[in-house]
């Protein structure tokens, strides 16, 4: 589709849910052609420099994996390693690298650092994670969701625990495509209220619906979809003691489990903290996907490479 052609993928918002629908075929596509060992070089010779500045092992095995499926190369680079980290500013480092490479992802706190980065850069930017957002991800947990469910509209996706990056994305994918998300949440970590204004309004477009309960097991009620994220994310490690405190009781657990619809399935975007935001048991349970989840970054992030780039 011509009209992905060099946009960036910064936040599920910029796209209309037909192009979120479009993505998760294409996505489908590439995942069957995958296993079939049909090749599909659709970026042949294209580079995609890959900025890290948090730690990751699906989103940067995923993205490099990908871009050599897809008959390219990825540069893993580093913080660590880049003038970025000695403090180059991202806009020199986004003119440098537009001129060199085919595409940018990004994986950093700040997301104004990213929209920064996409405004000095003429390739195509892809958000691989700030502190705000998390859209490859809930592409890859839509891909998910469609294979287990074989829909998406309509369905209840109850998220669990901390309003943080992962909480926020969710909210803006599934109200765009018609979902009811629900978020447990206790006070001072509920997804902030710019992001209920956005949900809102792709709801009332989607026929879809966004809410927020602080009671976690209520929240759970018929869901067909159950989903967590870490209480302390990268960046908050400092205040995973007080997080444990905020965060008892918003676990996914057997009881919780019961509340949703029988035939329920569990996400979590990994890595996990079992003991906290999940039990074991349900992490290793029957009804948990959340290895068909992972491989699905790689899917996901095929399609979303071959139709921006
Ligand atoms: N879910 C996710 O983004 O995993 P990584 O941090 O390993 O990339
Ligand atoms: N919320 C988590 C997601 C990790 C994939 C974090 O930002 O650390």
């Amino acid at each position: 589709k011509e009209s992905f052609k060099g946009r960036d993928f910064i936040a599920l918002n910029d796209f209309t849910s037909e192009e979120i629908l479009h993505m998760i075929d294409v996505a489908a596509r590439l995942k069957s052609e995958s296993k079939a060992g049909i090749p599909h070089h659709i970026l042949q010779g294209k580079t995609l420099g890959m900025i890290f500045t948090k730690s990751s092992t699906r989103t940067r095995v995923s993205f490099e994996v990908g871009i050599y499926q897809l008959g390219g190369y990825g540069l893993f680079l580093s913080d660590r390693d880049i003038q970025i980290g000695r403090g180059e500013p991202i806009q020199d480092t986004a003119r440098v690298l537009s001129r060199m490479v085919d595409g940018i992802m990004i994986r950093t706190f700040s997301h104004q650092e990213v929209v920064d980065l996409a405004k000095y850069c003429d390739k195509p930017v892809i958000n691989g994670l700030t502190d705000y957002l998390h859209p490859t991800q809930i592409l890859a947990d839509m891909l998910t969701i469609k294979e287990h469910k074989e829909k998406i509209k309509g369905l209840k996706l109850v998220y669990i625990g901390d309003g943080n990056n992962v909480a926020n994305s969710l909210l803006l994918g599934g109200t765009k495509v018609g979902m009811d998300v629900v978020i447990a949440a206790p006070q001072g970590y509920k997804p902030v209220p710019e992001i209920m204004a956005l949900a809102a309004q792709n709801a009332e477009a989607s026929g879809g619906s966004a809410a927020v309960f602080e009671d976690p097991l209520t929240a759970a009620e018929g869901a067909d979809i159950l989903y967590t994220d870490v209480w302390a994310s990268m960046g908050q490690e400092e205040e995973a003691a007080v997080r444990r405190k905020a965060f008892a009781g918003y676990q996914i657990n057997d009881t919780l489990l019961k509340a949703a619809k029988p035939d329920a399935i569990v996400l979590h975007c990994l890595p996990a903290h079992r003991g906290e935001e999940i039990t074991e048991e349900i992490l290793e349970g029957p009804q948990s996907v959340v290895f068909d989840e992972a491989e699905n970054r790689l899917h996901a992030h095929k399609a979303i490479m071959s139709l921006i780039m």
